[in-house]
């Protein structure tokens, strides 16, 4: 390890000639320089590459996204206007480069997504939902670190809605988190879920941030460039969407996703025989790991699901939620009559189940919730009984999760607004924390997950 006065010297070195050969005479950079991505890429390149494949950076570039608010304007005549860009690019509509988002093809990456510089300028949280954050635009970069390194490349500073050991940066990413459409359903609720939670209260144990669980630090790694040797925070933010088209790191974002719903359900499986000789299947899940309802947020795209399957030696004789990867779920809800879902459904006016986001009128809930003191610790527990007419050897249970349901692609891919060759791209995950296997040969009567 180099000494921090060794970096600190090479820092300042590669900042010196950064600006020499970049910024002509100022050794600022310019507001506009600022809001490009890449011009952060030679200072903080771990921060660059991470964020590079991370939803953030493809929330405008994504074909879902675009397909559907294509769609939206058209069926709408426009009135959703500026709606959707607010929050998937909201430095094309704040600098004025789009208004509707059916431009953001032709715009260049550093107008994509949510950037660094609308992250790093936010100075105040004016509301609670859709993207009330206001932004200073004094080059002053805000952040979590109270003793930032001088650099010529821009201003810092210290703030609590970034530093994530504090409560309130829960309330920048929160109130962007939150969704209520323009028809004044609160469809996304991430940020009043973890509000509701245990983790949002004060001085208790279990407190945590958005930040704190989704920004986990890592040491600088001075070799690579990094400014000091002090902690630095993961900017890839894995949630369950994944890059359908090219982009960086899709590969380094799946694993991380996979790693991420590794420990967010525990489940426990009981198999126990009646007195009229049928037997009991009973699965509880419970979620421990998120900060908030599992799903959350555009819970009314996710596809959660419970799959059940019971062999008499090699015969199956009983299943329910076995959806192939080709296959929507929904698909599944006339034939398979115990299927078990985690999800909103919505609906409009007249109860008719929708798929678009400005036609719905009416969310039906059924989410994985997050502990609060609210809640009776009893209700946290998710169960179900599956009672079937054989006497098994061998159940198995695994949750597996899809990022947006195939009812909806094919929905986008129907109206004309999606390429067709992008359903085969969306992935099933399997949450590892959730896979059991009880055979007889065990003298218990449950199997709890690893
Ligand atoms: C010429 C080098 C250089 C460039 C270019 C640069 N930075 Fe920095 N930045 C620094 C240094 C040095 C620090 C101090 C880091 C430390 O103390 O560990 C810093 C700190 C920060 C902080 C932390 C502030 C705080 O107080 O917590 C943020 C946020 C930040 N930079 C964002 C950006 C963004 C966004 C860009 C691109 C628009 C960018 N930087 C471009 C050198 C640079
Ligand atoms: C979604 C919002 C968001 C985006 C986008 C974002 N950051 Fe950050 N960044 C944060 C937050 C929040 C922190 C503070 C974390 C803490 O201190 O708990 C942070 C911290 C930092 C820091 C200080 C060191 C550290 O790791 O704590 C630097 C430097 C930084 N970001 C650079 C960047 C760069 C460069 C980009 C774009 C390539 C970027 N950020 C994109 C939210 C964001
Ligand atoms: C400008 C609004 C905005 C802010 C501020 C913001 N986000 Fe996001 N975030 C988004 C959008 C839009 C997406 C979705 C992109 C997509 O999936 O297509 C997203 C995606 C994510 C995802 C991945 C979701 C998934 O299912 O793949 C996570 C995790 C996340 N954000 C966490 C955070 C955290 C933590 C913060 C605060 C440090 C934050 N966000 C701040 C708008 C924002
Ligand atoms: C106690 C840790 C914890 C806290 C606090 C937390 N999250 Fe999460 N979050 C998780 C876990 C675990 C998951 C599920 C794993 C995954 O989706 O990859 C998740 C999933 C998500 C997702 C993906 C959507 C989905 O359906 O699962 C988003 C977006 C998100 N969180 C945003 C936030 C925001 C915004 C906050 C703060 C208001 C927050 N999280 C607070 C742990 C946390
Ligand atoms: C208030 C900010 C906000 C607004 C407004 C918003 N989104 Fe999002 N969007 C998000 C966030 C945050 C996520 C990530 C949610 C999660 O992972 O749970 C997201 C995720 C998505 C996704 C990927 C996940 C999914 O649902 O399949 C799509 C597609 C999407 N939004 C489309 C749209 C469209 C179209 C509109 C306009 C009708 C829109 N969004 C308006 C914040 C917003």
């Amino acid at each position: 390890m180099k000494s921090g006065s060794a970096f600190r010297a090479e820092r300042a070195l590669a900042t010196l000639c950064i600006c020499l050969c970049s910024c002509g005479a100022s050794f600022d950079l310019s507001d506009e320089a600022l809001r490009d991505p890449e011009a952060c890429k030679s200072c903080h390149p771990q921060h660059f590459e991470q964020w590079s494949g991370s939803m953030h950076a493809y929330a405008s570039t994504d074909p879902v996204f675009l397909a559907m608010n294509a769609r939206g304007q058209r069926e709408t005549n426009g009135a959703l206007g500026d709606f959707c860009v607010r929050c998937h690019a909201p430095m094309a509509l704040r600098g004025g480069a789009s208004s509707d988002g059916l431009d953001l093809p032709s715009l260049p990456a550093s107008q994509q997504g949510v950037t660094c510089y609308f992250c790093h300028q936010v100075s105040a949280v004016a509301g609670s939902h859709n993207n009330p954050l206001a932004l200073a635009r004094d080059r002053h970069m805000r952040g979590g670190i109270e003793d930032p390194i001088a650099t010529n490349a821009h201003g810092t500073a210290y703030s609590t809605l970034h530093a994530g050991a504090g409560l309130d940066s829960s309330r920048l990413c929160g109130s962007c988190h939150d969704v209520v459409t323009p028809a004044g359903v609160f469809l996304e609720r991430t940020f009043a879920e973890w509000k509701r939670s245990n983790f949002s209260r004060e001085q208790v144990v279990s407190q945590l941030t958005c930040s704190e669980c989704h920004m986990p630090t890592r040491a600088a790694e001075p070799d690579r460039g990094n400014i000091s040797d002090r902690d630095l925070h993961d900017h890839g933010m894995p949630g369950l969407d994944v890059a359908l088209t090219d982009f960086p790191r899709r590969d380094a974002q799946r694993a991380a996703i996979e790693r991420s719903l590794a420990t967010v359900l525990v489940s426990q499986l009981c198999v126990s025989p009646t007195q009229s000789g049928s037997t009991k299947i009973v699965v509880t899940l419970e979620n421990i790991g998120a900060g908030h309802s599992f799903p959350s947020g555009a819970a009314h795209d996710r596809r959660v699901w419970v799959e059940v399957k019971a062999y008499a030696g090699d015969k199956l004789v009983f299943e329910t939620g076995a959806v192939g990867d080709s296959e929507a779920v929904a698909a599944k809800r006339a034939s398979d009559t115990d299927l078990w879902t985690f999800g909103d459904r919505v609906f409009d006016d007249a109860g008719k189940p929708v798929h678009m986001f400005w036609d719905v009128r009416r969310v039906q809930s059924a989410l994985l919730q997050a502990p609060s003191a609210g809640i009776n610790s009893q209700l946290l527990h998710y169960g179900r009984t599956f009672e079937i007419p054989e006497t098994p050897t061998r159940v198995t249970v695994r949750v597996r999760v899809r990022p947006i349901g195939l009812d909806i692609i094919d929905d986008l891919i129907d109206s004309g607004d999606l390429d067709k060759a992008l359903r085969a791209l969306i992935p099933t995950f399997t949450l590892r924390s959730t896979e059991i296997e009880w055979r007889d040969t065990s003298t218990r009567l449950c199997a709890p997950s690893a």
